[in-house]
């Protein structure tokens, strides 16, 4: 005789077609309701809630039903029949019917939960819901985020399996590739005193597999970086890494912009346009102060420091005079009704979180009566024509407000940039869902004030736009990489980049970036020699799943698609990681801690 399932149905599934049969169903008891001589649950699985009755008349089990608490697991056996009049609920596709239990069998019981898992769930701190990690994942709100990122990567797949994409596992135990974050290091046994880097990408190695003639290669795969967490950084992330040979940037683009596109209309069926946009990195700085423009906020940043060059107030003029400055305004159009003059001052305590000295405005009471019809803590300080011309490049009208930023440009465009995001959703103003684009041309160096050095704004494998090494050395600031960012509503999904492919350009890169010879061979001896044998010119991206999958899902932060993430400062609160080690498995690592106990 074979054992008779355990389920027949998933609660959630169990609508009107199945009127009058038997069903088996298992899951969760959710809540429990007794009235009028009738015990009521919802029962719970990850397809959603099942409204099953227990009627008096079956003594033993109403019994055993009157024992029933939150959370217990449960198998009911009964027949679906439809709800009473009235009693119908039009949220759930359960909400016709309703499962008369026959059958009760308790599976296991449970303890009362830290936290709520209904409706109320969101009011436990995220703490707690991080350490029941697996109580809030029975959410099933959380289980539809699951499956979305499961259909996300399962896309992903088919796309790059079709186009001869080959998926290729490179090491987690490895050496150090640079992507601007530090490493996170596993001692070596067998090697007293050194250490494997877990990688921060696979770049070097996919890099590799061009070298080896793979052509077009994928992975989905973890990386790790030990740096500052924010909602959309963690330290173990998983990326959606390609590399392919003999393309140009701009056909990597098309590669990945067909997978986005097809993606979106096939999961959430939202056509992005075809094609995407693409603005220069020097273009997305100078309109919205930023490499990664959410374009669905309508304001701009305009330059005016060509009209500010001889004014009297000086935090303007010198600005506007210097090297590597900017004078900027950000025209909120009908700014003056909605920004009361409180919210207007707060503002300058929130650009003094990115380095601004200070935060001037202007408000356009009434343009018709000119100069006097203006209102500015400023004013006095500029001449009447500058302000007028102002107002014209930024097409400024009666109700209008401007804001000024004045500083070195790295200034100006964080604090403006960020205030042109906060005043967009401070005031309600994005504009459509979905704003997607690529960023192109980035510089290939960015000079670093503190450490006096220059840096590789992408990485140092990245390839320059002309071969003119000797033009690179003299203007390091002036030379264009062949690098690309994709970024969706302001956030920055994927980066990518043609790589250097000669040993005499790389070579000229490490030079430029400080390198030396000998430490370049040390940390990439093995790249070097592979550059010398017969390397392919080659490139390709990474894009960041988490992102990806959270834009996707309207969520606020990548902890919600990560089904065991870690908190700000990088702990896991459920297995309670990182934690201290057995001092026998330290010596066996050849490992002292002077930390005390
Ligand atoms: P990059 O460093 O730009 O490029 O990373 C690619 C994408 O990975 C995601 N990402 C992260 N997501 C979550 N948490 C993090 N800490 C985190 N860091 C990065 C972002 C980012 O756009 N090897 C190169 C790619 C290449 O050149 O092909 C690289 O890793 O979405
Ligand atoms: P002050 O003369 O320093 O009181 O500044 C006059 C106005 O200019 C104030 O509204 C300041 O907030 C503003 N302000 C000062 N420095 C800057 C700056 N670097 N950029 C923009 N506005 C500034």
């Amino acid at each position: 005789m074979t054992t008779p399932p355990l389920r027949t149905q998933y609660c959630g599934h169990v609508n009107e077609t199945f009127l009058n049969q038997t069903v088996y169903v298992c899951g969760w008891v959710h809540r429990r309701r007794d009235h009028g001589g009738l015990i009521f649950i919802d029962l719970r699985d990850r397809t959603g809630l099942l409204q099953v009755v227990f009627h008096p008349d079956q003594a033993d089990m109403f019994k055993q039903a009157e024992g029933l608490r939150n959370e217990f697991v449960v198998q009911v056996i009964g027949k679906v029949e439809p709800r009473p009049e009235g009693t119908i609920n039009a949220n759930l596709p359960t909400g016709k019917v309703e499962l008369i239990a026959n059958s009760l069998t308790i599976l296991n019981a449970s303890e009362p939960l830290p936290f709520q898992l209904d409706e109320h769930a969101q009011l436990a701190s995220e703490e707690t819901r991080l350490k029941y990690r697996y109580l809030d994942l029975r959410r099933p709100e959380n289980f539809v985020r699951f499956s979305l990122r499961h259909k996300v990567i399962q896309f992903i797949r088919h796309y790059f399996d079709d186009l001869g994409f080959v998926d290729v596992e490179t090491p987690m135990l490895t050496k150090a590739t640079p992507e601007g974050a530090r490493d996170y290091l596993v001692p070596s046994r067998v090697h007293p005193g050194e250490f494997y880097a877990l990688p921060q990408s696979p770049q070097l190695f996919k890099q590799l597999l061009m070298m080896a003639g793979f052509d077009r290669y994928y992975q989905i795969v973890k990386c790790f970086r030990d740096e500052d967490l924010r909602a959309d950084r963690q330290p173990e992330f998983t990326q959606l890494d390609l590399e392919t040979s003999f393309l140009n940037e701009a056909q990597i683009q098309d590669i990945v912009e067909g997978m986005l596109l097809q993606l979106f209309k096939k999961v959430l069926n939202v056509e992005l346009p075809n094609p995407l946009p693409r603005m220069t990195y020097a273009e997305a700085m100078r309109r919205y102060g930023s490499d990664k423009p959410d374009l669905r906020i309508p304001l701009e940043l305009v330059d005016i420091a060509d009209l500010m060059k001889d004014v009297e107030f000086k935090v303007f003029s010198a600005a506007a005079n210097a090297e590597y400055s900017r004078v900027v305004a950000l025209k909120v159009p009908n700014g003056n009704e909605k920004l009361t003059r409180k919210q207007i001052d707060d503002y300058a305590p929130f650009v003094a979180q990115y380095g601004a000295k200070g935060l001037a405005y202007l408000k356009i009471n009434d343009l018709a009566k000119g100069i006097e019809g203006l209102q500015s803590p400023i004013l006095k300080f500029l001449p009447e024509n500058v302000v007028m011309a102002v107002i014209e490049r930024v097409g400024g009208k009666t109700g209008d407000l401007i804001f000024f930023g004045a500083d070195k440009e790295k200034v100006v465009n964080d604090a403006m940039g960020a205030l042109r995001i906060k005043l967009g959703h401070d005031l309600n103003l994005l504009e459509g869902d979905w704003k997607a684009l690529w960023v192109v041309d980035f510089p290939m160096f960015e000079y670093d004030e503190k450490d006096g050095r220059w840096m590789a704004v992408h990485h140092p494998f990245t390839a320059p736009k002309s071969d003119d090494i000797e033009a690179i050395k003299q203007n390091p600031r002036a030379a264009v990489a062949k690098a690309y960012d994709i970024v969706l509503n302001g956030i920055e999904l994927g980066g990518g980049s043609v790589r250097i492919y000669t040993p005499a350009m790389q070579s000229a890169v490490f030079e430029m970036l400080g390198i030396s010879e000998e430490q370049a061979q040390a940390k990439f001896g093995f790249l070097l020699d592979a550059l010398k044998m017969g390397c392919p010119p080659h490139g390709g991206l990474a894009m960041g799943i988490d992102r990806l999958v959270m834009l996707m899902c309207g969520a606020h932060s990548i902890r919600e698609v990560i089904a065991f993430p870690k908190t700000q400062s990088a702990s896991c609160l459920m297995t309670d990681a990182p934690s201290a080690i057995d001092p026998k498995q330290l010596k066996e690592l050849h490992i002292k801690t002077d930390v005390k106990a």
